[in-house]
């Protein structure tokens, strides 16, 4: 039962209901969320408040409740003129991470349309925004109407998330980052799929990244965040899907905006590495399903493959690039996006095997030698980035590079390597190679 029970609305009593391990009710959630917006409850209050919800937590009905008085806290994108069912990608970051770059021309290839907003990199992980800007000419920041148009006459297109989007999300994740109250299951829930559900959407296929490069290093509270917004995406009307995807390595073989970029390119030409084609095709697949293409994964993935084998997929990502002003040139060309000026190895000490990777200092490395952000408007240099020589399983010798750094700056670059070469971990055993996905939850 709820605590309101029809007495006056008032954020102490919100307060007190929800540390006293109550219910909240949804017009208690919908006062809060309003209040706060409008600037009528204190930052001191809001933070109590949160704070309360991260000790005590919510009920799946509170979740539901709370992401939806945030979706409706600013614009809903409304994509009904589009024809088709619309399948919305959503990752919760890691490192290297150029699924959507491959995933998105190879779906819209097999006829279903991708009208997608993305987001900036910030701290470790690199967005899929800043990937993209690194081609030269390339523009994410259009408006409505054109990303429209583009979806409608190629099936594809790509935006900058609008500031409009989830109000309260914003003024909420800011207060979470600094009261300590950002790793709260029910916070972080309702936050992604806040803005999923007010991005327009029909379905929603989640990435839900777990391991030492992820958000959730642990397994346990990865099923957790995916089965919580699986849930909240099916109240919603909009049915979700949840892959929990291995973050304990960086995916494929580069991590920084122009070279995962250059590698998607390679991917979508059929070099990819195993475990990039891996995710693309299995999440892909699934997408696929959510569209109504055919119920059955294995088909899917066949689909997806083919798409890359007759070059469907890289004509539909060169025509997605020339749409969006940027240079299709680097389609034939994508070395030219690997301009960095110095590229420099670090070797490894120990004859074995790699057994483990701390894949966020490898994109804290990346952020540190200029190719991530601190703040929000900090300047990126899309060049630089890490080269992985080795992953987990692979045999290596001592003085074999195990990685390598592009840097325009040489000294930073130096000082990255003694803590990245303590990043990869190397045992006298043999290691197996790890599996990408760990599950699917719907
Ligand atoms: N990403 C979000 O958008 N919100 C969170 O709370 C965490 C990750």
């Amino acid at each position: 039962m709820d605590c309101w029970e029809g007495r006056v609305l008032n954020i102490i009593e919100i307060i007190k209901c929800k540390r006293d391990q109550k219910e909240l009710s949804t017009e208690q959630i919908d006062f809060f969320i309003k209040e706060y917006s409008n600037g009528n409850i204190s930052d001191y209050q809001a933070s109590s408040l949160l704070m309360a919800i991260y000790l005590n937590g919510m009920s799946e009905r509170e979740i539901y409740d709370l992401t939806i008085a945030m979706a409706r806290s600013g614009e809903i994108v409304d994509l009904s003129d589009i024809p088709g069912i619309k399948v919305d990608k959503h990752s919760t970051g890691g490192i290297g991470d150029k699924v959507t770059m491959v995933l998105m021309p190879l779906v819209a290839a097999c006829g279903v349309p991708v009208a997608k907003m993305s987001g900036r990199g910030l701290g470790y992980t690199q967005g899929t925004i800043d990937k993209l800007e690194a081609i030269p000419g390339f523009r994410t920041n259009i408006d409505m109407d054109e990303f429209k148009r583009n979806v409608r006459r190629i099936g594809i297109s790509i935006i900058g998330q609008s500031d409009r989007i989830a109000l309260a999300d914003k003024k909420i994740y800011a207060l979470r980052d600094v009261t300590g109250t950002v790793e709260s299951i029910p916070l972080i829930a309702s936050s992604i799929m806040s803005k999923k559900i007010a991005a327009g959407s029909d379905k929603i296929l989640l990435e839900v990244t777990c391991g030492s490069g992820a958000f959730m290093e642990n397994e346990i509270r990865a099923r957790v965040l995916a089965q919580t917004m699986v849930g909240i995406g099916k109240r919603a009307g909009k049915e979700t899907i949840a892959a929990i995807t291995n973050m304990n390595q960086p995916l494929g073989k580069y991590v920084g905006n122009a070279l995962e970029t250059m590698e998607a390119i390679e991917t979508l030409k059929g070099n990819g590495e195993r475990d990039v084609v891996t995710v693309c095709s299995i999440l892909g697949a699934h997408m696929l399903r959510l569209a109504g293409v055919d119920d059955s994964v294995v088909n899917n993935i066949k689909r997806i493959q083919g798409k890359i084998d007759s070059g469907e997929g890289l004509e539909k990502f060169r025509e997605f690039v020339s749409r969006q002003w940027g240079d299709s040139r680097v389609i034939d060309n994508p070395e030219s996006l690997m301009t960095a000026k110095f590229k420099i190895p670090v070797n490894a000490l120990d004859n074995g095997f790699v057994s483990s990777m701390e894949a966020k200092n490898i994109g804290q490395a990346v952020v540190n030698i200029g190719g991530g952000r601190q703040k929000k408007d900090d300047a990126i240099d899309y060049a630089v980035g890490i080269e992985l020589a080795k992953k987990i399983g692979d045999e290596v010798k001592a003085g074999e590079p195990l990685m390598y750094i592009h840097t325009n700056k040489e000294t930073d670059g130096l000082m990255q390597v003694e803590m990245l070469r303590k990043s990869v971990q190397i045992s006298n055993e043999p290691v197996e190679k790890i599996k990408e996905i760990l599950d699917i939850i719907e």
